[in-house]
């Protein structure tokens, strides 16, 4: 195996210092089929441990060396189920930092929650790692784009987690719409209207022990610790707040919002948005809504997406739909679907699986195709991508794009659910300061990404 090589590896402390200056770029290689490839986990919370799992047991010759968290609990439980599963024992780091300079790391997987992915990536990407980072991508739009740059620059493989990307149920439809037979898009709309309940405030306590908390927090401002943004042992509630999350839209119908945006052949930004959302259907006292609804205007095609936590009755398509390819939903109440209206037909996208169906007048059936959930589908297409330097299904220049669609619907609610118009060029609002401030949010000095990556 032919390694990297390391100029001036340095080792970095924890705090205070660019990675960009001392840790410098590397010349890819491509490895070759046999060549190991050595990954190591950031944040082992229960999607990054199982992903990565299931991605060394769905690839030959590639391992595990390090299980990075900063929540001592959540490591020592990932690093027992990679030895159960997987035969070794990893090893532990607390610091992302060490991850980035063992030079027998050649690609990372970051699975933390979202306010921690463009600077991880961008710091690995700097370190001559190749990415995985789990959606949403970024929480806001300035630093996605650095996160592009940065993949751009070091000549990166950025996958990013819209493992619907790796659907071949998608890339069918996307053929489907490109061949002209569902006539011209007139029409797309997408839901994830999940189920919920009212979210009551909690007390502030003292920081549980074997968790490193500022490390937890990293770009975001500091706050006391409140069991509603974290939990040692399961996900916890950061979701809920703009400064770790984009809400319910981030975590779920950035899916819908990016297969849809595949399926139609990747358009770029749209040219205005109009965003509505609130907490009436609870009266939660919480930052990000139960409800939004959120119009995209593509200039030949209206997008809308209904996302929230407000209708129980919603479902997302059941397991066994999702794993079998001769079965659809109910795309009446399957809570996250996209109906695309073409002059010709109606076509009902799944996700998680689920396939695709159109429907003509009366609901006659006119053409289908079945699919099951495709994360394995996208484990192996990033393994692929390491090994020949092709783009990987879920690059960084997509993300970008798919996640600014989450990001122009919050800001448009977050400024009083308004109507805002978007220069795509210049990823800047048109006439609203207000939303233009949202645009890039504040980070804590240690944790700043440089704007030159
Ligand atoms: N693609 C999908 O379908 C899918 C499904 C579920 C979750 N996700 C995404 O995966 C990510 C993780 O989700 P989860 O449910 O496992 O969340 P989680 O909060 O349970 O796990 C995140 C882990 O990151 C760790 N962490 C935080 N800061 C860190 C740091 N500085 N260094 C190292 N570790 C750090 C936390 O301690 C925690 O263990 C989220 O972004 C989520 O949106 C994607």
């Amino acid at each position: 195996m032919k390694r990297r090589d390391f100029i001036g590896n340095t080792l970095i402390g924890t705090t205070g210092i660019s990675m960009g200056a001392a840790i410098l770029p590397i010349t890819a290689s491509a490895k070759g089929a046999n060549d190991k490839i050595v990954l190591a986990l950031i944040g082992s919370g229960s999607r990054g441990t199982g992903t990565i799992i299931s991605t060394c047991k769905g690839n030959a010759n590639v391992e595990i060396k390090t299980v990075c968290d900063v929540n001592d609990l959540k490591a020592a439980k990932a690093i027992s189920m990679i030895e159960k599963e997987l035969g070794y024992k990893p090893g532990h780091s607390r610091n992302m930092k060490e991850v980035f300079n063992d030079k027998d790391i050649d690609a990372v997987w970051i699975s933390t929650p979202e306010h921690w992915h463009a600077l991880a990536t961008i710091w690995a990407c700097q370190a001559g790692k190749d990415v995985y980072v789990e959606k949403n991508p970024s929480i806001n739009i300035w630093e996605g784009r650095k996160m592009v740059e940065a993949a751009e620059k070091y000549k990166r493989i950025v996958q990013i987690g819209f493992q619907n990307r790796s659907a071949p149920y998608g890339f069918s439809a996307r053929e489907y719409i490109k061949s002209g037979k569902l006539g011209r898009i007139v029409q797309v709309k997408s839901y994830n209207m999940l189920g919920g309940g009212k979210w009551v405030a909690k007390p502030d306590t003292e920081v549980p022990p074997g968790l490193d908390w500022d490390a937890w927090l990293g770009p975001s401002p500091y706050v006391p610790y409140n069991p509603n943004i974290h939990d040692m042992e399961s996900r916890g509630g950061w979701g809920n707040y703009w400064a770790y999350s984009g809400g319910v839209l981030a975590d779920d119908a950035s899916h819908v919002l990016d297969l849809a945006r595949m399926v139609l052949g990747d358009p770029g930004h749209p040219k205005s948005i109009y965003g509505w959302g609130g907490n009436h259907a609870w009266g939660s006292l919480k930052e990000t809504p139960e409800f939004q609804s959120i119009t995209f205007d593509f200039g030949d095609y209206t997008h809308t997406c209904d996302s929230g936590n407000a209708t129980n009755y919603m479902k997302k398509t059941p397991n066994n739909i999702r794993m079998d390819p001769t079965l659809f939903p109910d795309w009446r109440t399957n809570a996250t679907r996209t109906e695309i209206y073409g002059t010709e037909g109606l076509m009902y996208l799944g996700r998680h699986g689920g396939g695709w169906q159109v429907k003509g007048e009366d609901s006659v059936l006119i053409a289908q195709d079945g699919g099951i959930f495709p994360d394995v589908d996208h484990q192996k297409n990033f393994i692929e991508s390491l090994r020949t330097r092709k783009k990987p299904n879920g690059d960084a220049e997509q993300g970008q794009l798919s996640a600014s669609l989450v990001h122009l619907g919050n800001i448009a609610y977050r400024v009083g659910n308004k109507r805002l118009d978007f220069d795509p060029e210049n990823e800047r609002f048109i006439g609203n300061e207000d939303a233009n401030k949202l645009i890039r949010t504040a980070s804590r000095d240690h944790y700043k990404i440089p704007e030159i990556v």
